[in-house]
């Protein structure tokens, strides 16, 4: 991973604004109402200035798109073990043995 890209990691996983950043705690994107929360911090997912990431716009749409479509046709569960208990979502990406997904 390059050093732009951990700078970028750190303010992403920063424990102010991102309790328990580790967790997959999508709710933690929302407003007490529903709502999704206006997050400026999240865009420098994509990096920022003049080297930013031009691909975020196709990025922003297709993942609407493909969830969007997903969710209209599909109940997304969690997995179940041969118990009948819900299997936790475990993080499946590591790049440079840092878990980023
Ligand atoms: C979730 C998907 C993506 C993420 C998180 C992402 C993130 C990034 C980041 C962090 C940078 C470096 C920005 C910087 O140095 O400040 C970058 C650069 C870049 N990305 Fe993406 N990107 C994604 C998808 C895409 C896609 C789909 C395309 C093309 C269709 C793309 C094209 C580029 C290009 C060409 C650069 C280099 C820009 C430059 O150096 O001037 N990216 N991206």
């Amino acid at each position: 991973m390059n050093v732009n890209l951990r700078y970028l990691r750190a303010i992403l996983h920063d424990p102010e604004i991102y309790p328990d950043p580790e967790e997959f705690k999508p709710e933690r994107f929302l407003n007490p109402d529903g709502t999704v929360r206006d997050d400026p911090t999240l865009s420098l997912a994509f990096g920022a200035g003049k080297r930013g990431c031009p691909g975020r716009h196709v990025v922003d749409a297709t993942i609407f798109i493909v969830t969007s479509s997903v969710l209209s046709v599909f109940n997304v569960t969690k997995a179940k073990d041969e118990n009948g208990y819900e299997i936790p979502v475990r993080p499946a990406v590591v790049i440079d043995r840092e878990v980023v997904m």
